[in-house]
C-alpha cells in the first residue's frame, strides 16, 4: 500500500503560514532508518538492545541510562558523546547500542559500531603502503558517521602504528564535533603506571582529547552474564551486592593496585575483567 502522505514519492506538501512546499514524508525517514540500520554493523548478540530494556537497578545504572536518553533526545545539537566504564556485563556496549539504534531510526543518520580491536585489524588488513586508499576506504567512514560506537577502548594492543590510527580517528572527529560513544573495561584514574588506567592504555592526549568529547559515566553493576535465565531485578541486585561485597569498585581500586604490586600481576583489568583479552 502506497504511504498515504506521499503516494511514495518521499515528499509531502506543507503549508506554513500560507505558503505550499514540500518536506521529506517520515516514510522517506523511517526508510532510510532502516537502511542505515542495517549499513551500521551492531552485532547479532547486540540487536536486540534498547533503551526500554535495559534494567536500571542501581543509581549508577540510572544515571547512565538517563544520560543515554538525553543523547538520544538531544541529537543532532550534542555537544558531547559518552565513555562508559565499568566492569565486564554491566551493560556498556547494550547501552550505546541502544542508544545508537534509535539515533539511526528515529532520525535517519549514519552511525557505525566497530569493536576497537576488530576495526584496527580491519584497517591493518587492508593495508598496503603503495596505495592508502584502501586503508581510507574503510576509515573515511569510520571519521565521518554522524555518531560512531567504539567498543572496548584500550583493549587494543598499543604500538605506534595503532596510536597512530587511533589519533587519527578520534582527532578527526574531535575536529569535526562529531558524536563519539566508547566503552571501555579501564578505569579512568590519573595512575599513568596502572596498566589498568585507561590513561596508561590510551596516553595522555587521547584521553584529554576523549575528556572534552564526553561524558565520562562509570556504571557498577552485575554480570548480567551471570544472570540465571529465568533471573530478575531481585537476582540483579544480590549478584551486583556479591560483587561489590568482594571488591567495591572504587574503594577496592587501591587495594587492587597495591595487590597486583605485590602480586606482579599485570594484565589484570576490573576485577573479574577477561585478563589479557
Ligand atoms: N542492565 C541490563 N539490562 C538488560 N540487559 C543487560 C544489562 N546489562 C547487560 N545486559 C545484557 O547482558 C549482556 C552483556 O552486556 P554487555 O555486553 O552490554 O556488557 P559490557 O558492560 O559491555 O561487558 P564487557 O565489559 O565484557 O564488554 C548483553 O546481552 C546485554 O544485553
Ligand atoms: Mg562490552
Ligand atoms: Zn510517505
Amino acid at each position: 500500500m502506497p504511504c498515504p502522505l506521499c503516494d511514495d514519492t518521499g515528499w509531502r506538501p506543507v503549508e506554513t503560514d500560507g505558503v505550499r512546499r514540500v518536506a521529506r514524508c517520515d516514510c522517506w525517514r523511517q526508510q532510510l532508518g532502516q537502511q542505515h540500520l542495517a549499513d551500521a554493523n551492531i552485532p547479532k548478540r547486540y540487536q536486540h538492545c534498547s533503551l526500554e530494556n535495559f534494567a536500571a537497578y542501581n543509581e549508577s545504572l540510572e544515571k547512565a541510562l538517563a544520560h543515554a536518553r538525553r543523547v538520544v533526545t538531544a541529537f543532532p545539537v550534542v555537544t558531547r558523546g559518552l565513555l562508559l566504564e565499568g566492569q565486564p556485563g554491566v551493560g556498556k556496549t547494550h547501552l550505546a547500542v541502544a542508544v545508537l539504534k534509535q539515533i539511526i531510526q528515529a532520525s535517519g543518520a549514519r552511525g557505525l559500531f566497530y569493536d576497537t580491536r576488530d576495526l584496527l585489524r580491519v584497517i591493518r588488513s587492508t593495508y598496503d603502503p603503495s596505495i592508502r586508499t584502501t586503508e581510507l576506504e574503510i576509515l573515511r567512514p569510520v571519521m565521518q558517521a554522524d555518531l560512531l560506537v567504539l567498543d572496548d577502548l584500550g583493549a587494543e594492543k598499543t604500538s605506534e602504528w595503532v596510536d597512530e590510527t587511533m589519533n587519527l580517528i578520534v582527532n578527526t572527529r574531535y575536529n569535526e564535533r562529531r558524536l563519539t560513544i566508547f566503552t571501555s573495561n579501564y578505569m579512568d584514574i590519573p595512575d599513568d603506571t596502572d596498566p589498568n588506567s585507561l590513561l596508561f592504555r590510551i596516553g595522555i592526549r587521547m584521553r584529554s582529547r576523549l575528556h572534552e568529547m564526553c561524558e565520562f559515566i562509570e556504571m557498577d553493576g552485575a554480570d548480567y552474564r551471570e544472570l540465571p535465565v529465568n533471573g530478575g531485578v531481585d537476582d540483579l541486585i544480590t549478584l551486583w551486592k556479591m560483587r561489590r561485597k568482594s571488591l567495591p569498585a572504587r574503594a577496592g581500586r587501591q587495594v587492587r593496585a597495591q595487590l597486583r604490586r605485590q602480586s606482579g600481576q599485570l594484565d589484570l583489568k576490573w576485577p573479574g575483567g577477561r585478563a589479557g583479552s
